[in-house]
């Protein structure tokens, strides 16, 4: 998609951000907001280089910038003021925007320096939204995240505008050509992890620290870290690597993709053929949680179904010797699927607003609790891992034989699967069926599975 045809959705998304700021500000008590987009850290206090930005979300529901100092004073009945620090610096200088598209949307403040932003101020009850509490106190505002403001507009997140659904299309596309290109990489057999990695990033032409969080490439064993970040270096050996999962993503505008893939080689003998099976299990399953989203159904419903999916292929390929249902019930897929089917997508990639409530006890890690409903944007990404730590208490506690070890022994080099799409529920149809947009396999229809 042209950001040409993302941001003609653009002056309807501000003009709605305006009116529900209004509301939130009059409800929490304050007459303005100055939401700051960040200020660049220090890597370390014992020496003089600075982490690229990484603008406050807040702030980049308004504009895709990511330039140290700038902020936004939003107030009812005003354009919001944008205050950028045009400070000639001839050593560090900002990524351009993308795009210049929001800029005749605010009335807009160069500043020579950042701290000029003070007498921009407005009186009366002001609070600021953002990271920088020592900004805040320097330019006299006492309100710092207030937390009902600040949940009014997390609020606000949950649903996603025609303009951010857009960006999250794109992010989807830019991430699916960096995806297609390490598949045929690793059925070519010959990168390191951290091969994988860069081509990844050179595919998509990003940056390390601007991809929405850091790539996870894992051949084999790897896989069971869910966040395996820790790239080898070294080429893969005789025969090559078994499995590849990828779980990388892009951004367009600020807003997030977050896609898993899991592939698997033949290795010509049964186990990797049990493993294909998972494989190829966990790609089906997936597609019916997918198929099974509904408006009005919690999202904790589908992760319990994910539950009963994940008991019935563990069942079905023989890694347990008992029902599905004896699968859930004594915890032992909790062991196998041990993180949340998914969790809200937007400006962050483990997006704010649908977790205002806690998960169950046995669902801890689950980061979206809402009830379902239309212009939500969240992902879809069941697992199913070998990961020795979660498994050893099940090995040496009472329920030990319901597992077969000595194909989990087995398995355990191939490491994990893991699927995961990003949807907007699009709503109920006449007939009351939810239909959903899949983002991902729009671009990228192939979950995971052989060559
Ligand atoms: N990439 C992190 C996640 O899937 O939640
Ligand atoms: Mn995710
Ligand atoms: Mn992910």
């Amino acid at each position: 998609m042209s950001i040409e045809a993302i941001t003609k959705d653009y002056a309807a998304h501000v003009e709605g951000l305006q009116r529900s700021y209004e509301k939130a500000l009059a409800e929490s008590g304050f007459d303005a907001v100055v939401v700051h987009g960040g200020a660049a850290r220090r890597r370390s206090d014992f020496d003089d280089q600075w982490w690229p930005l990484r603008a406050t979300p807040h702030f980049q529901h308004w504009v895709a910038l990511r330039e140290p100092g700038a902020a936004l004073v939003v107030r009812a009945g005003r354009r919001p003021t944008l205050l950028r620090v045009t400070a000639v610096d001839y050593w560090e200088h900002a990524n351009a925007p993308e795009s210049e598209h929001f800029v005749e949307h605010f009335e807009q403040v160069a500043l020579a320096a950042a701290d000029d932003a003070k007498a921009h101020v407005p009186g009366g009850r002001v609070a600021f939204v953002g990271d920088e509490a020592a900004i805040a106190a320097r330019w006299g505002i006492e309100a710092v995240n207030p937390p009902g403001l600040v949940a009014a507009l997390d609020a606000l997140r949950v649903y996603k505008t025609a303009y951010e659904q857009g960006c999250l299309r794109e992010a989807n596309r830019r991430a699916a050509h960096g995806h297609s290109a390490l598949r045929r990489a690793f059925f070519e057999g010959a990168s390191s992890e951290l091969e994988l990695h860069l081509a990844y990033l050179a595919v998509t032409q990003q940056d390390d620290p601007e991809t929405p969080y850091k790539n996870i490439v894992a051949y084999d064993g790897n896989a069971a870290t869910l966040h395996h970040v820790a790239y080898a270096r070294r080429r893969p050996g005789e025969g090559g690597p078994r499995t590849l999962l990828l779980d990388a993503g892009a951004t367009c505008l600020g807003y997030c993709s977050d896609i898993t893939r899991t592939w698997v080689r033949d290795g010509g003998d049964a186990t990797s053929a049990v493993f294909r099976g998972l494989v190829e299990g966990v790609e089906a399953l997936q597609q019916r949680l997918c198929a099974a989203v509904a408006v009005g159904m919690p999202y904790e419903a589908l992760h319990d179904r994910a539950h009963d999916e994940v008991g019935a292929l563990l069942s079905a390929t023989g890694v347990v010797r008992c029902s599905a249902e004896e699968a859930v019930s004594s915890g032992i897929t909790r062991a196998f699927f041990p993180h949340g089917l998914g969790h809200s997508l937007g400006l962050q990639c483990h997006d704010v607003g649908c977790a205002v409530v806690k998960p169950r006890a046995d669902n801890p890690f689950l980061r979206n609790t809402s009830v379902i409903e239309a212009a939500q944007v969240f992902t879809i990404e069941p697992g199913l891992y070998f990961i020795d730590a979660l498994l050893r208490p099940l090995r040496e506690g009472g329920g030990s034989g319901r597992v077969d070890w000595a194909l989990v022994d087995a398995l355990a080099p191939f490491g994990g699967i893991r699927i995961e799409d990003d949807v907007v529920v699009r709503g109920a149809t006449g007939g009351g069926a939810t239909e959903i947009d899949n983002l991902t396999r729009a671009v990228l229809p192939e979950g995971g599975g052989a060559a």
